[in-house]
């Protein structure tokens, strides 16, 4: 039926997350016009979920458009990459000056660059917006990260903000704010996601270690996480962590987390952090290490293969109190959180100044304190940080952080020894205690790596004494050396 001119938004793409995003804004008294590729999907969508006299099914791109009130909105549900190209191809045309395309997908930040110039370029507003909570959150409140063209976002404010989550004491603070321009707002999202995957992969550690060095059976995790969740690394990952060791397999009776096969899955956004933190030069190893014990655990036969040839240590003799060692391990976990989230804003910083964007790095902290996959207690402290020092280098450098790196690292250090004594691997673990370890230096052995770049390649090298670009003919200096020479 035609609605002409009466809906207030658009959403195009009806897959768990855009059914979901449509309820959410329906329910807040929104009236939204709906479409999918296959009518049928739409068809049985305002049939059911959908049935309410907010939501417009619409069978056309040409039907939803005259749908609408003008300026338009139309979000874009659809997979990232060429399907957004095609579909802003299509509606273009179709719209008038002013009217706004927004992509709510995962979407590669420079995709979004250039999307929002070509938009722009045909008199329209464009935004790219980082959508994080899965389903729950889409539907109930999810934490929403826009950026694009700044003159969409006073149009799409109320909106926005009225379908996020929500925090604070009085529970009005909504969880989506302007990021900045361009690809600003999918850059967030995928920081968002990288720093999500090294939570996962430290707390996978974490698990590993219990397990392994200090014999928790799953009943036991549960009420670790459990008690975990109620101090300082409260955070949804936790909770989360803690119902899954709850959970048995209606078929066997067994616990469901053991009868999954141990190779994980993974999008991208996770790869596309690390590739983008290389191409900074900024050291974003959590993720990157993440993202490799992905890699490593998807050679699944390879490994098990191994497993019957390689040699590790005798386990058997390192024995721990379980009761020191879960301490420990809780004081590891969160050292090493605060190291990877120091990591992700430092990455953000570095893409701000090459994007020349101006990120609000305490309005970030507060968008990830609610509806999203990272939500968690310490966002506070983290947002209390930027709020204290907008400028911050290093969130580990924050007074509140150095010194819960101080307090824990005594025990980081004694778990990764563990680690390293049963032959347990803990790449994450060991990269947050590196980068803590690396930082904190104030001489790094890197002399010796110019020295080495210098005598093979003439690379050059700074020095300590004098200022200027030096080179050493290393050959004609080099002296033999002799093994009475060592002893000396
Ligand atoms: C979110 C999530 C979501 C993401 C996945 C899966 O913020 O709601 O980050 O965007 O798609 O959770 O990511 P992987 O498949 O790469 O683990």
């Amino acid at each position: 039926m035609s609605q002409k001119g009466t809906c207030d938004i658009a959403l195009i793409g009806l897959a768990v997350m855009g059914e979901n995003l449509a309820l959410n804004i329906a329910s807040r008294g929104y009236k939204i016009a709906v479409y999918n590729r296959t009518a049928s999907v739409t068809d049985a969508f305002v049939a059911s979920r959908g049935k309410q006299p907010n939501v417009v099914g619409c069978h056309s791109l040409e039907d939803l458009v005259a749908n609408l009130k003008s300026p338009r909105k139309i979000m874009m549900m659809v997979k990232a990459g060429p399907a957004v190209d095609d579909l802003i191809a299509k509606l273009t045309p179709m719209l008038s000056k002013g009217d706004v395309l927004i992509d709510g997908g995962n979407t590669f930040p420079a995709d979004t660059d250039r999307r929002t110039r070509e938009v722009e370029a045909q008199g329209l507003l464009y935004v790219g917006t980082g959508v994080s909570g899965g389903e729950e959150g889409a539907l109930k409140g999810p934490s929403m990260m826009p950026g694009g063209s700044p003159a969409a976002w006073p149009m799409v404010k109320e909106i926005f903000q009225a379908i996020a989550a929500k925090v604070g004491p009085k529970g009005d603070i909504p969880c989506c704010d302007w990021v900045g321009p361009r690809g600003a707002g999918n850059y967030v999202k995928m920081v968002h996601n990288g720093i999500e995957y090294g939570d996962m992969q430290l707390i996978c550690e974490a698990y590993s270690l219990l397990k392994h060095a200090a014999g928790l059976t799953n009943d036991q995790l549960a009420v670790v996480f459990d008690e975990w969740n109620r101090g300082e690394l409260d955070s949804y990952l936790i909770e989360i962590t803690r119902d899954i060791f709850t959970v048995k397999d209606p078929d066997s009776g067994d616990f469901m987390v053991d009868r999954i096969l141990d190779t994980a899955g993974a999008k991208g956004t996770g790869k596309w952090m690390s590739q983008l933190a290389l191409d900074l030069g900024v050291p974003s190893t959590l993720v990157t290490e993440a993202v490799y014990a992905r890699c490593l655990s998807a050679i699944q036969a390879e490994r098990v293969r191994a497993s019957k040839v390689l040699a590790g240590p005798d386990a058997s003799a390192v024995k721990v109190d379980p009761k020191v060692f879960t301490a420990q391990v809780r004081q590891a976990l969160y050292a090493s959180k605060i190291a990877s989230y120091a990591q992700g804003f430092v990455q953000l910083a570095a893409a701000a100044k090459e994007n020349d964007w101006k990120l609000d790095y305490r309005s970030i902290a507060m968008l990830w304190r609610g509806g999203c996959i990272i939500r968690a207690q310490f966002l506070e402290r983290i947002a209390e940080a930027y709020d204290a020092h907008p400028d911050l280098e290093n969130l580990m450098l924050a007074p509140y952080f150095t010194k819960a790196l101080a307090d824990a690292q005594a025990a980081w250090r004694q778990v990764i020894a563990t680690a390293v004594a049963i032959g347990q691997p803990v790449p994450a673990l060991m990269a947050a205690l590196s980068y803590y370890d690396g930082y904190r230096q104030a001489r790094l052995p890197a002399n010796l790596l110019q020295a080495q770049r210098d005598y093979f390649g003439a690379h050059t090298y700074a020095r300590t004494d004098k200022p200027g670009t030096f080179h050493t003919e290393w050959i004609e200096l080099r002296r033999p050396v002799s093994s009475s020479q060592a002893s000396r």
